[in-house]
């Protein structure tokens, strides 16, 4: 068994909390979604940041976050479906397509932004 950490979930466009508990070796959307809970996801690998949250306390661990560039990370943004917690955390959801325009805003022109996705495929 590994450890558990509580996570917070402030889901700010529906006014709701959640309170999950979610091991070191999940990831944190997965594990809300087989305790009941509703939260926005699209590609579920780390690539659109659909699932993106701010974190308000504690430490997450997102190696696998590709779609999330370290400006952003180190803002203390992070994608809830390739995230794992490494203490209790409190989160909450972002603005409607808020760090896509952090990220992508300032560098391309409207429609083009998905040919800009960062995926680094060969
Ligand atoms: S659901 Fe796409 S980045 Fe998390």
């Amino acid at each position: 068994m590994s450890r558990s950490h509580k996570i917070r979930i402030h889901y700010r466009q529906k006014g709701t909390h959640y309170t999950i508990e979610v091991p070191e070796d999940r990831y944190i959307l997965h594990s809300g979604e087989n305790q009941g809970v509703d939260l926005p996801f699209s590609c579920r690998n780390g690539a659109c940041t659909t699932c993106a949250v701010r974190v308000l306390s504690g430490e997450i661990y997102q190696p696998e976050a590709m779609g999330l560039s370290q400006e952003l990370r180190q803002r203390g943004y992070a994608l809830l479906c390739v995230s794992y917690p490494r203490s209790d955390l409190e989160v909450e959801t972002q603005d409607e397509d808020e760090v896509y325009e952090l990220q992508f805003g300032r560098y391309f022109g409207k429609g083009k932004v998905k040919a800009g996705l960062p995926l680094d495929e060969d």
